[in-house]
């Protein structure tokens, strides 16, 4: 039996934070790790395009990207780490996928019925500001997923229905030009990997309440001492399922460290101490990491090359595969 084949992007338009890290980068980067697996790891940065106008932005935030990936310990030599830009044949079988996707699908995406909902709401024209790009978002991830015949795709939940689409897209290639795709599948993080942000609620960059990956250790003090607490005063239990501080420590403690720190919030723990023990273990943790961040983030253009060599060892697939595809659907050359 060949190997399983894993893959998943990263859309490039933010900046990686404590949330992306426990649930997406870290999971990711032990996978890549492992001989039993094939991993393609890439920046999805022509999805960034559709939510992300500001080049300047977009070019930051890939680079960024990629070198917390780099810098997290992603195995590049197991792992076929690249950025989608750099595969033309990407694009070239989002098209051949367009011509196969029913608009009817489409029309059921989430995201575009959510902007078109958000238009009615305010009185606005349905499509008001929406593009052909956020559109056909779920067409260009299938050409993302079957260009390489990925059989497992990890995603957050909200990206199961572009799965699904991407399975119902190759199910109708497949019956009109001959068996070419593998059916993906959906792998969804257990609910342990969703990390609360400063206010509570799931850290995301939508609600302004991350606390990013990699920061000096002033700012990443400063950004723990803001994670919202209740009242409380040092010497009142305080309940630690309920607590953003305990949480985050419990997504980079061991068991036995998460144990002790429960113990401590019942036996009336500071805030000021649950913080500040907070701090040292994510600095602990990531301050390795960091200092190499930053190192790559001052050489570009060793980034560069090593997301070129990403590149050839995907298109080493994607251009014999996207040829394939090309006589399946008669695109032939004539001699
Ligand atoms: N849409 C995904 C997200 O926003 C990113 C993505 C693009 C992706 N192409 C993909 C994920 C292909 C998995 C497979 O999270």
């Amino acid at each position: 039996m060949s190997k399983q084949r894993v893959l998943t992007g990263i859309t490039t338009s933010g900046t990686p934070h404590l949330g992306n890290y426990v649930g997406a980068i870290r999971p990711a980067i032990e996978v890549s790790k492992s001989p039993e697996l094939e991993s393609f790891y890439f920046m999805a940065d022509y999805h960034a395009l559709i939510k992300c106008q500001d080049a300047e932005r977009v070019e930051q935030s890939r680079k960024e990207i990629a070198a917390t990936w780099l810098a997290l310990g992603l195995n590049t030599d197991n792992a076929v780490f690249y950025r989608q830009s750099d595969i033309p044949e990407i694009p070239e079988l989002n098209w051949l996928l367009t011509c196969m996707a029913a608009k009817g699908l489409m029309n059921r995406a989430h995201a575009y019925k959510a902007a078109v909902a958000a238009n009615e709401e305010s009185g606005e024209d349905p499509d008001y500001g929406v593009t052909m790009g956020l559109y056909n978002y779920p067409v260009l991830m299938a050409a993302d997923i079957l260009m390489f015949n990925a059989n497992k795709v990890p995603v957050g939940k909200d990206q199961i229905q572009h799965i699904e689409m991407a399975r119902d897209i190759a199910a109708r290639f497949n019956h009109h030009y001959g068996d070419h795709f593998q059916m993906p599948e959906a792998v969804i993080d257990d609910k342990g990997s969703i990390l609360q942000g400063l206010d509570g609620r799931k850290m995301s960059k939508s609600y302004n309440n991350t606390i990013p990956l990699f920061l000096t250790e002033k700012q990443l003090k400063k950004h723990i001492n803001k994670i919202k607490t209740n009242l409380l005063e040092p010497g009142e239990a305080k309940d630690p399922d309920t607590s953003t501080v305990f949480q985050i420590w419990e997504a980079f403690a061991s068991a036995e460290q998460t144990a002790e720190m429960r113990a401590k919030f019942e036996a009336g723990i500071a805030w000021g101490e649950a913080k500040r023990e907070l701090f040292e273990l994510v600095n602990g943790q990531l301050g390795e990491a960091r200092e190499k961040y930053f190192d790559l983030m001052e050489r570009p253009a060793d980034i560069e090359d090593i997301l070129q060599q990403g590149a050839v060892k995907a298109r080493a697939e994607s251009a014999p595969f996207i040829e394939k595809l090309r006589q399946a659907v008669g695109l032939r050359k004539f001699s």
